[in-house]
């Protein structure tokens, strides 16, 4: 579990667009006040953005806690939703792949954007994403 270690000093709910703003303000800030550059903030809100989107497009709403990792230059985020889960996760990777009518870029281009990246999901009980990303100090 890539989030080992860290700890949790955010945790936010997934709606709508405005929380995906609130959300992406929120990691951004986090990287900020930690020294964090800011091509590598740009990246990894990028990434938390397409992440969050999914889960209220695809997850129906969700959850996003946000992580610190003390003494680490990593900033973590886990996104759980409650839906109706992925089937093929490999599929639902590879890039031009939506069952939205889609681009099906969301979560290929976070996984290239993130650290870390693991995603959960089991039919009924939804799907997890959890994602890393570094902070290079300036
Ligand atoms: N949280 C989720 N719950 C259920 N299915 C999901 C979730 N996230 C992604 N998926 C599935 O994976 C597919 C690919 O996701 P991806 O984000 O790459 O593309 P997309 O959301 O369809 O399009 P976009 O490029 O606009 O993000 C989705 O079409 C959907 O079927
Ligand atoms: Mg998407």
């Amino acid at each position: 579990m890539i989030l080992r270690g860290g700890r949790r000093i955010a945790l936010l709910d997934l709606d709508t667009d405005r929380d995906v703003a609130i959300a992406r303000r929120r990691v951004g800030d986090a990287m900020a006040k930690r020294g964090c550059r800011e091509l590598m903030q740009t990246r990894f809100v990028t990434a938390v953005s397409e992440i969050a989107r999914n889960a209220i497009v695809h997850g129906g709403g969700g959850r996003l806690a946000i992580y610190e990792f003390p003494g680490n230059r990593k900033i973590g985020i886990e996104c759980i939703d409650e839906g109706p889960g992925i089937a093929d996760v490999k599929q639902a990777m590879t890039d031009g792949f939506s069952t939205r009518d889609s681009l099906g870029r969301g979560l290929g281009g976070a996984k290239r954007l993130s650290h870390e990246f693991e995603i959960e999901t089991h039919g009924e009980t939804g799907t997890i994403v959890r994602m890393t990303g570094l902070q290079n100090t300036r």
